[in-house]
């Protein structure tokens, strides 16, 4: 079975990119030859060279600039919609397949790779699937990012529902701080970990993307990290 994992989100702007590209930082810096990809990406500003994918760009980075942003980065679409729509707005039509091909392309067989939807679990992908169906057809662990609000329970629980009734395997849940908690009685974690019988990875608001920002998020994860790995050298996390 090929290493890696799937990253998904029970909502868009939960923060994928911010933990995937963390995970990237984490496992390049301790070897891993980590393949991140993000095939299809809505929302995309115009460039002087046609759309830039900006998660692409962010993987991009965690990976030091290795990993070309073409790999990386293959349906370019530009409204800020889901992906389907997004495409047809454009004229074009994204086919399951082809993301398939898109996530598998360039990866060797003790490579890692790291593959963010678009979006929730259960949104649209392409004309013919959802982000459900890009996880099943490649099989990885899935790793569910979650903000930690109200409603996060509900959201978190109904999407690992999905998730592991398609056979799926959930590696994780992350729950991410997306911005500040006000109401410091409520306690997302302790809650979801009783309810799904798994411990919680909490992922505190970082203000700014500084040194200490990496640093917290690298503590945060590296156990994850390790597990995903399995058997790599993850001594250096
Ligand atoms: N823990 C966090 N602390 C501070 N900002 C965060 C955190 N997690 C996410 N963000 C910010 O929230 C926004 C949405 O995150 P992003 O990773 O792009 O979400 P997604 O990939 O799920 O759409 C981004 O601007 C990101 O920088
Ligand atoms: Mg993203």
């Amino acid at each position: 079975m090929r290493r890696g994992v799937f990253i998904t989100g029970t909502d868009t702007g939960v923060g994928k990119t911010w933990i995937g590209t963390a995970l990237v930082r984490l496992l390049s810096r301790s070897g891993v030859a980590v393949r991140p990809r993000k095939p299809v990406e809505s929302g995309c500003p115009d460039g002087n060279d046609g759309l830039i994918p900006q998660d692409g760009a962010d993987y991009h980075a965690a990976t030091g600039g290795g990993e070309p942003l073409g790999q990386i980065s293959r349906f370019l679409l530009r409204a800020a919609l889901s992906p389907e729509r997004a495409a047809a707005l454009q004229d074009v039509e994204i086919r399951m397949e082809d993301v398939v091909a898109a996530c598998l392309d360039g990866v060797q067989e003790n490579d890692f790779l790291l593959v963010e939807g678009a979006g929730g679990f259960c949104s649209p992908l392409t004309a013919d699937g959802l982000n459900a169906d890009l996880g099943m057809v490649l099989g990885l662990p899935v790793l569910l990012v979650t903000a930690d609000r109200l409603g996060a329970i509900h959201q978190t629980l109904a999407t690992a529902e999905a998730i592991t009734r398609r056979g799926l395997t959930l590696a994780g849940v992350v729950l991410n701080e997306v911005t500040p908690v006000q109401d410091s009685r409520m306690d997302n974690a302790a809650d979801l970990s009783r309810w799904l019988g798994q411990e919680i990875i909490s992922i505190r608001h970082c203000p700014g993307r500084g040194i200490s920002t990496l640093n917290r998020l690298s503590t945060g994860l590296s156990g994850l990290a390790g597990r995903l790995v399995e058997g790599s050298n993850m001594k250096d996390v």
